[in-house]
């Protein structure tokens, strides 16, 4: 079964998106009249190496991820630490793939994975084939949380620039089945950037079946947000998909593929 088919049984439970102002409106009054506070912070942005543990119920592990936190100084460099998406994303998939999300035939494309926490997770959790990707400066850090966090089977770094798009093809080269993106938005610059390499994704397979992202993002800007789900309607079917308020209530989930 594809993993199409196995979230379109889901959909009752999910949240059709269909206009980013009314999303905004509402992750705000849902979740912050919730009285839920924001979680604990789950990353430490200050060390070079740290060690995540990922509470998925009977899928728990953790991993040793290494960082460079000195390159997340630099301007408009992010990805050298952790952020806390990626660990709620990758606990989420951790406890649906101990239920419904078999994750083991599919194969996975991170963007944007910085030190790759996701990918890894997800290799982890046992997909069949995982290529996390970033920019060139992020590849060294990347490449090496690769290669402490294989197991058996794929999983691979590349660099996958969203401004020049999979020149290489490398990324593309097996049929994806599912994207993955973990907090990959903090700034309105990069929204078109980003939605046009999940397009690239997306519209990647030959045979026609569809792709499907799950996104994971932290509330952090009204606006950010906004203009970030307006550039995903444009394309995308989108689906919130529930969380429990009280605990990721900042941390949104989202599940599109291609109109
Ligand atoms: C806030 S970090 C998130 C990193 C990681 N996904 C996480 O959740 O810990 C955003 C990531 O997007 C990447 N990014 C920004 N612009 C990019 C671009 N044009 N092409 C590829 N990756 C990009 C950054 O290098 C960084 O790793």
């Amino acid at each position: 079964m594809s993993f199409y088919n196995i979230i379109s049984k889901e959909l009752a439970s999910y949240i059709a998106v269909t206009d980013a102002e009314e999303e905004v409106c509402e992750l705000y009054s849902v979740y912050y009249s919730s009285g839920s506070k924001a979680r604990e912070d789950r990353v430490d942005a200050s060390r070079s190496s740290v060690e995540i543990e990922i509470n998925g119920g009977r899928r728990s592990f953790t991993l040793t991820i290494l960082q460079n936190p000195h390159i997340n100084g630099e301007l408009g460099q992010t990805g050298g630490v952790l952020w806390n998406s990626s660990v709620v994303l990758s606990e989420y998939f951790a406890r649906r793939s101990t239920d419904t999300w078999d994750l083991t035939p599919l194969n996975i494309v991170e963007l944007g994975s910085g030190c790759g926490l996701v990918g890894i997770a997800l290799h982890r959790l046992g997909a069949r084939r995982v290529v996390v990707t970033d920019q060139r400066r992020m590849m060294k850090v990347l490449a090496k949380n690769v290669e402490l966090g294989r197991t058996k089977g794929m999983l691979f770094a590349t660099e996958y620039d969203w401004d020049k798009g999979a020149e290489d093809q490398s990324v593309l080269r097996e049929p994806v089945d599912l994207v993955v993106v973990s907090d990959c938005v903090y700034h309105e610059a990069v929204v078109p950037m980003l939605v046009g390499a999940m397009k690239e994704v997306c519209r990647s397979r030959a045979d026609g079946n569809r792709v499907v992202g799950i996104i994971g993002q932290e509330l952090r800007s009204d606006l950010v947000h906004q203009a970030f789900v307006e550039a995903l309607l444009e394309s995308f079917v989108v689906y919130r998909i529930p969380v429990d308020p009280g605990v990721d209530a900042f941390y949104t989930l989202y599940a599109v593929w291609l109109k």
